[in-house]
């Protein structure tokens, strides 16, 4: 088992890596101090697999245990589905000390995390990902968030977890593409950080994919490791921290111009590659670098060619996007592997140039 400190002074906290450790949780909420009743939020697929013997742990532990189950899906991510948890919690006569535990990918997480903030003002967060993409990504720095009014975490808040366990084994009942999905984030974090890492990515792809356990354990450990880094500079969202948006630029504009019918790490990958051709094409990123970000995407099982969807339709959400940031679309671009920048001075007709011109690169 691995640990990673997160440290933002009263508010830090340890994320535990490792194979086989939800078995762990009860034992770790009493060392914490947690005691009596406690509250799981998850869905029915993640509950079916691991919520009965997580239960079974606790109450062993002796914690008086309520499951509160939603539907699988992004569109769980909503005031109304947070207003029927606050409903519950109440019934459950929920109190300040009495914790929630996210159990689930980063929808459960975004979700429970919100309701976690805001009833009773703040009860206390634990995060249990299962997923490769809340593991490495979502569980870790206190973003939480509901969907509203079709925008993307519209209405959140920034509240961090009192304990991050993230039990390697869950993976491997993780459907492929769910696994691909989670690779691109921790792509995301090797190119704007960690050039070393990205080597070693290259290295063990394969072993990842596979779901080798040592392989696991070290790429959620390194991936962790960054992210926790870039939010004790900056847990705001104030600077350093968007970095962590690369490749999310166009990303979310093929998110949004398919209607969220496609991966959010299938479309960040498109986004990724797309700005690594943009800052090769302003003369900064060299050419072999493109190619090996290019290669690894693609043995990620991820695509590499724009969706067949209208180019318009992803340039105007690219534009919308824009009106957002105040009338400037930010893009962050590698300078090479292991370095970003930021900036908003990228021209529309260069982002639909790279968006059309996968086929030139060989
Ligand atoms: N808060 C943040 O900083 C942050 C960062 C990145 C993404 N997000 C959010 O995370 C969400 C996406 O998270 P996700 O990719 O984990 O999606 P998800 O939560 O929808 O999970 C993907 C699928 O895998 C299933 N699943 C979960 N664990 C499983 C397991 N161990 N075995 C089998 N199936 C399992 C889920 O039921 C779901 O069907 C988005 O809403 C996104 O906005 C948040
Ligand atoms: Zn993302």
């Amino acid at each position: 088992m691995k640990r990673v400190k997160v440290r933002l002074g009263k508010s830090s906290y340890e994320i535990r890596i490792g194979p086989g450790i939800l078995a762990e949780v009860g034992h770790r909420l009493t060392e914490s101090g947690f005691s009596d009743k406690l509250v799981i939020i998850t869905n029915p697929i993640v509950n079916r697999l691991y919520g009965e013997a997580l239960e079974q742990n606790l109450t062993r532990e002796g914690f008086r245990v309520t499951i509160l189950s939603v539907p699988d899906g992004e569109e769980q991510k909503s005031l109304e589905t947070a207003g029927r948890l606050y409903h519950e919690l109440s019934n459950f006569y929920a109190e300040r000390a009495t914790p929630i535990l996210a159990l689930g990918g980063g929808v459960i997480g975004d979700l429970a995390g919100f309701v976690a903030a805001t009833y009773l003002r703040g009860v206390p967060l634990v995060q249990i990902p299962t997923t490769l993409l809340a593991q490495v990504d979502s569980s870790i720095g206190g973003k939480v968030a509901v969907n509203h009014d079709q925008l993307k975490n519209k209405i959140g808040a920034f509240y961090q977890p009192k304990l991050v366990i993230s039990d390697i084994s869950t993976l491997k009942t993780l459907p492929p593409k769910e696994l691909a999905n989670g690779l691109a984030e921790v792509i995301k974090s090797a190119v704007v950080w960690d050039k070393e890492f990205f080597a070693y990515l290259e290295m063990n792809l394969d072993r990842i994919k596979s779901l080798d356990e040592g392989e696991l354990e070290e790429t959620v450990l390194r991936s962790a490791k960054i992210k926790a880094e870039i939010v004790e500079r900056d847990e705001m969202d104030l600077g350093l921290r968007h970095i962590l948006n690369y490749g999310h630029t166009i990303g979310h504009a093929i998110e949004s111009a398919a209607d969220f019918r496609i991966g959010h790490g299938e479309a960040i990958a498109i986004g990724m590659l797309a700005a690594a051709r943009i800052s090769n094409q302003l003369g900064i990123l060299d050419q072999t670098e493109l190619l090996r970000l290019r290669s690894l995407i693609q043995r990620a099982s991820l695509a590499i060619e724009t969706p067949s969807l209208k180019l318009d339709k992803i340039i105007q959400a690219v534009r919308h996007d824009k009106k957002i940031l105040g009338g400037r679309t930010r893009f962050v671009l590698p300078k090479a592997i292991g370095e970003v920048f930021i900036t908003d001075e990228v021209s529309p007709s260069l982002v639909e140039q790279v968006l059309v011109g996968w086929h030139e690169e060989t």
